[in-house]
C-alpha cells in the first residue's frame, strides 16, 4: 500500500476525477488508514512504499505492477501523469527480492490483471493494451484471458469485476455485466456460471473494487446490494468508507497491490 500523503485530484484521466472539486488529504489519510487497519486485523502483512511528491495517484497501488511466484511484471502507464510510478514501483519490487520483468507493453498492473485460480483475467479497452496480455502470459506461463471493457466509468478491470475466491478450482467472481462487450460477457458466463452479478447501483460506489481472502470481503460500505449478495453466499463483507479516494476514481482494491512471492 502507499499512504496518500500527496493525494489530490489535480488532473482528469477518468470520469470520476473533477480537479475543480476540493479534496481533503487528511480525510483521505484517515480513510486509507481504516483500510490498512482492516487488513492487519484480518491477519494480512502490509508492506508500504514511500509516496512521492507530484504523484497524487500513487496511493492506487494496484496499478504499480503484477506479482506472481516471486516475479514482478512492471507497470507502464497510459497517461504521462502517472508514468513515473512505473519505475518507482519497479524499484520497490527489486529491493524486496522480486525478480523484475520490465514490461515492454502498456499495462496498469493489477488494475487490469486479476488472478483467479490458475488463470489471469486481463482487462483492455481504456488503459492496458492487449499486447501486454500476451507479454504477461509469456512472463508468467499462465493462461491470460482477455476481457474488453466498454464503459469509461469502469476503466480498469478491478472496477468492474471482483475476485471472491482467489485460489482453488471453484474460484468465483462477481461482476457488472454491462461493463463488458458481448464476447467478454459470454466468456465470463461460461467460465463462472455461479458468479455474483452486481448491478450499477453497487458498481457506482466502486463496490466491485474489493479484496477477498475467500471468506472476508473488504468492500465499499455504500454497496448495500453487493453486501447482501455476499452474505447470502456465506461470505463476510467488511464495509469501509473510502469516499475521499473515490474522487480520484479508486476504492479498496485500487489502494491494494497483492504481493505473491515464490511458491
Ligand atoms: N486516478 C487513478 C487513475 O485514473 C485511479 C486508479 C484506480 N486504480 C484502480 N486499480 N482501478 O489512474
Amino acid at each position: 500500500m502507499c499512504r496518500p500523503d500527496h493525494y489530490t485530484v489535480a488532473y482528469r484521466i477518468n470520469p470520476w476525477m473533477n480537479p475543480q472539486d476540493p479534496t481533503d488529504t487528511s480525510v483521505a489519510l484517515q480513510q486509507w488508514q481504516t483500510l490498512h487497519d482492516a487488513y492487519t486485523a484480518l491477519g494480512h502483512d502490509v508492506e508500504l512504499i514511500d509516496p512521492l511528491p507530484g504523484l497524487p495517484d500513487m496511493v492506487y497501488a494496484a496499478n504499480g505492477g503484477f506479482t506472481l511466484d516471486g516475479v514482478a511484471y512492471t507497470a507502464r502507464f497510459t497517461h504521462p501523469e502517472r508514468q513515473p510510478e512505473g519505475p518507482a514501483y519497479g524499484e520497490w519490487f527489486r529491493e524486496h527480492g522480486f525478480r523484475v520483468h520490465e514490461a515492454r507493453e502498456v499495462n496498469e498492473g493489477e488494475g487490469d490483471f486479476l488472478l483467479v485460480g490458475d488463470a489471469i483475467l486481463a482487462g483492455t479497452g481504456f488503459r492496458t493494451s492487449v499486447e501486454s496480455h500476451a507479454e504477461l502470459a509469456q512472463v508468467t506461463g499462465r493462461e491470460v484471458v482477455t476481457l474488453r471493457l466498454v464503459d469509461p466509468r469502469f476503466y480498469h478491470l478491478d472496477t468492474a469485476l471482483a475476485v471472491l475466491d482467489p485460489a482453488g478450482a471453484d474460484a468465483n467472481i462477481a461482476y457488472l455485466p454491462e461493463a463488458f462487450d458481448d464476447a467478454s460477457r459470454a466468456v465470463l458466463a461460461r467460465r463462472y456460471p455461479d458468479a455474483v452479478e452486481v448491478g450499477i447501483e453497487d458498481a457506482r460506489w466502486l463496490g466491485l473494487n474489493s479484496i477477498s481472502d475467500g471468506r472476508n470481503v473488504v468492500i465499499a460500505s455504500r454497496a448495500k446490494g453487493f453486501e447482501a449478495s455476499l452474505r447470502e453466499r456465506g461470505y463476510t463483507p467488511i464495509g469501509l468508507d473510502l469516499a475521499e479516494l473515490l474522487l480520484g476514481g479508486g476504492g479498496v482494491k485500487c489502494c491494494t497491490l497483492e504481493l505473491r512471492g515464490e511458491r
